[in-house]
């Protein structure tokens, strides 16, 4: 699929790796203008070409959320396209019950996993609505629509995440604002890989059973989550708004294996 992204720009945010920096490659391919945004060191990619632009962007940080949409306004004058994607996911040593989360840990997720979303989506919106235009795509998971046990504060985070799409999609309709989300499944991410290769003989075992209930029978590529990213920011779908595309090897479509 080939669109158009001339002249575009777009804020990508957590891109300085895995999904993140596919959707922000992709979107550079297709010709946008690409905001590389990441707490770490943003991607090199945006300083080997002139076009784009790299900032280092806490999501949890309400100053550096604003200054960073203040930054591309200064830059470009607009911002076409934002994608929330930042996001941490549950530490082994946290796959705990929900008798046992500690607060902290549930309050530091909330904070980047859904929080984070809420924020640099006010102020895109704050830029977006007065050029009547705009595209907000949010990474939330499979998980936000059908819980796993042992993460409540993710599935709790990125079940918001889901609603939080509609209800932006609703109010932002009238100014030529589309808001969507994508829900990955198992994504392989470099970080993803990493831990495959360093698996222990269990943790492969815990692997292969999630694979099992993939119809797929395989984790995602980062590119075909950035091609589902993609659709939702061409101009042309104007009139796709405030859904939630699972893109997931059609592991939450039904049970996919024997019991
Ligand atoms: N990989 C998967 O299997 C999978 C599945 C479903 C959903 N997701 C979601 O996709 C998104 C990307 O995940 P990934 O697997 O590419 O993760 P990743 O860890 O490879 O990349 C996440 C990026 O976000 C950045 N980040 C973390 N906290 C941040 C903050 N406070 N402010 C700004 N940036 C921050 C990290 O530095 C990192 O570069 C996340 O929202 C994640 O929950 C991933």
């Amino acid at each position: 699929m080939r669109v158009d992204l001339t002249g575009r720009v777009a804020l990508v945010t957590g891109s300085g790796k895995g999904i993140g920096r596919a959707i922000a490659d992709r979107f550079a391919a297709e010709g946008a203008s690409v905001v590389y945004s990441d707490v770490e060191a943003p991607a090199e990619a945006a300083a080997a070409d002139p076009r784009h632009m790299a900032l280092k962007l806490d999501v949890t940080d309400e100053d550096d959320v604003q200054a960073a949409i203040d930054a591309v306004i200064a830059r470009y004058g607009k911002l076409d396209i934002c994608v929330n994607n930042a996001g941490i996911g549950t530490a082994p040593a946290d796959r705990v019950t929900i008798d046992k989360v500690r607060i902290a840990q549930w309050k530091r997720l909330i904070d980047v996993d859904l929080t984070g979303v809420f924020m640099v989506s006010r102020a895109a919106s704050a830029a977006m609505i007065p050029q009547k235009y705009g595209r907000i795509i949010n990474i939330s998971s499979v998980l936000g629509l059908v819980p796993m046990r042992l993460q409540s504060a993710y599935v709790a985070a990125k079940a918001g995440v889901a609603n939080l799409t509609k209800g932006m999609a609703i109010e932002l309709a009238q100014h030529g604002i589309t808001v969507n989300a994508i829900a990955p499944g198992s994504t392989a991410t470099d970080g993803w890989r990493n831990w495959i290769n360093d698996a222990t003989s269990e943790e492969r075992d815990l692997h292969a059973r999630l694979m099992s209930h993939i119809p797929m029978g395989r984790p995602a590529e980062t590119r075909e989550i950035a091609h589902a990213a993609l659709f939702l920011a061409d101009p042309d779908s104007a009139f796709v708004t405030a859904q939630i595309l699972a893109v997931d090897g059609g592991w939450i479509a039904g049970f996919a294996r024997d019991f």
